[in-house]
Formats: C-alpha cells, structure tokens, sequence
C-alpha cells in the first residue's frame, strides 16, 4: 500500500488500538431527510469530537461539517436512486474522485449490490474506483448493501458480497452484523467495520451488537441511527467509544452510557 493511501487510512483508523468509530450520516442520498438528520449539522455538532470518521455526502459535507474541522471524512460517492423506487441497486458513481481530492477526504466509499439487477454495474464501479484510488492514494470502502432486503443479512450472503468486495480491491468493506459473523471476517483479507442498521430497540442490543462484531474480527463500526436517533447520541457514542477503544465489556459500556447521561444531556432537538 503507498504511503499517501496508508497515511489517509491512518487518519481514521488509530493506531493505538487499530480500531475506530466512524459516523454514519449519510442517509439522506437515498432516503431524504431522515428522522433526526434532518438538520445534519445540528445532528453531528456535538458528535464531531468523539467520531474518527464521519461519513458524509458532498453535500452534507459542504453545508453541514465547518472546514476548520479536523475530523476525517469518508465521502460517499455513490447514488443517483431513491427510496421511491422499487430497485435500489440501479446506483452509479456521483462524485469525481477529482472532487474527493479537492474535499480533502481520508476515504471514499460506493455501495455494492451483490445478488441485485445492478450488480455488475456496482461491482465494475468499484474495481473502476479502486483503479483510481491506488493511482491517486485514495482509499476505498465497498459497503455490501441490501437495499430492501433485509433477510440477506446471513453470514453467507455477506461472506460473499465481502469478499468479492476485497477481491476486486476495496482497502476496507463496511458490512452488517449477523450470527456467525466470524465467518464473514475469516472470508474477508481486508479490515471489516460494521454499520448499525434501524434503530434498535434497546441501548443493549446496539452495545450488544458492537461487542459481537469487535469479538469476531471487526475493526469498528460506520454506525448512523443507533447513535444520532438515540434520545442521548453523545452518550451512546461514549459508550460504543468504550467498546471499540477499550476492550470494555457491554455491562462496562451500559455504566458508560449511564454515566454520559447525566453529564451530556438529550440530543439538541427532539422531535417525536
Ligand atoms: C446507508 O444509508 C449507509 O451506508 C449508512 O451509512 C449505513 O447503513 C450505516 O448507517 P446505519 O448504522 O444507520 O445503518
């Protein structure tokens, strides 16, 4: 890997534990203005300090995070469907990597449809950006979307869609948390971040699922709804901060996020 392209990783990927708590925002390319993103940066202002990555589009990126920030981006670069549609795979690339560049991002990261009618289009499209990336030292992350189809989610699906993934060059694959998870991670030679998915029900599951995912391999989480939609999001990313960082167990990151309660408050606005 050259130097360019291992320094941006490095950028958001810590060295002291190698793992990292990247930001999922950017749901708003296919879904609109999702419930308590609405705002996107009266959404992330209080999170900024506690996330090693924020995953953004360009326009989130241009109207919502301060340029002064030094917090590292991973530009979603991939789009042109929408929720209203029946096929959410009919993706192509929206973003130059020219434009990447001059955003000054650490990563840029495309949605892969394995399985989906455009899936060689979004597998071509990844091969195309990795060519690009090495030639530039831009990192790319594949993210294994399942679109509407949740029940996908089985660890020989995602094993699949992974390692297709690092096969055609992604540095890194932002995938979902299943059972047997293990088995996605042993398939896969390139480091692993898990996304969230809707809003779970508890504050245990979401600290559950981060446990599991860093137990079986993976380096982190890309994780959106379960923090900003949490009724306390600085405290729920303490908390997962806990996990991902250090080694703490859930019962550790529940006392966490008790504790982040009492000091950090609700999110800035609240709507039902
Ligand atoms: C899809 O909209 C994006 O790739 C999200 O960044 C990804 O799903 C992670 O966000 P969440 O944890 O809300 O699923």
């Amino acid at each position: 890997m050259d130097w360019g392209l291992q320094n941006r990783m490095a950028r958001f990927i810590k060295s002291a534990t190698g793992h990292t708590v990247m930001l999922a925002a950017d749901h708003g390319y296919f879904m609109g203005p999702t419930r308590r993103l609405e705002d996107p940066r009266s959404t992330l202002e209080p999170l900024l300090p506690y996330a090693d990555a924020i995953a953004v589009t360009r326009g989130v990126l241009r109207h919502s995070i301060p340029a002064t920030s030094d917090v590292p981006i991973v530009l979603r670069v991939s789009g042109g469907v929408t929720v209203l549609k029946e096929d959410l795979s009919d993706e192509a690339i929206t973003t130059s990597m020219e434009e990447a560049l001059r955003l000054n991002v650490s990563a840029v990261a495309l949605s892969v449809f394995v399985g989906a009618p455009h899936e060689h289009d979004s597998l071509v499209s990844l091969a195309e950006l990795v060519d690009e990336g090495e030639a530039l030292g831009m990192p790319v992350m594949a993210i294994t979307a399942v679109g509407k189809e949740l029940e996908k989610r089985d660890a020989r699906y995602l094993s699949l869609a992974c390692r297709v993934s690092a096969e055609l060059g992604a540095h890194m694959v932002k995938t979902y948390y299943c059972e047997n998870f293990e088995k996605v991670v042993e398939g896969c030679p390139v480091p692993l971040v898990v996304a969230g998915g809707p809003k779970l029900d508890t504050d245990r599951s979401v600290l559950e699922l981060c446990a599991g995912a860093i137990e079986k391999g993976a380096i982190g989480v890309d994780m959106g709804r379960n923090i900003w939609q949490s009724d306390h999001p600085v405290a729920m990313i303490k908390a997962i901060r806990a996990i991902v960082h250090e080694k703490a167990t859930v019962r550790e990151a529940l006392q966490t996020l008790t504790a982040s309660k009492k000091t950090s408050g609700p999110a800035a606005s609240l709507p039902s």
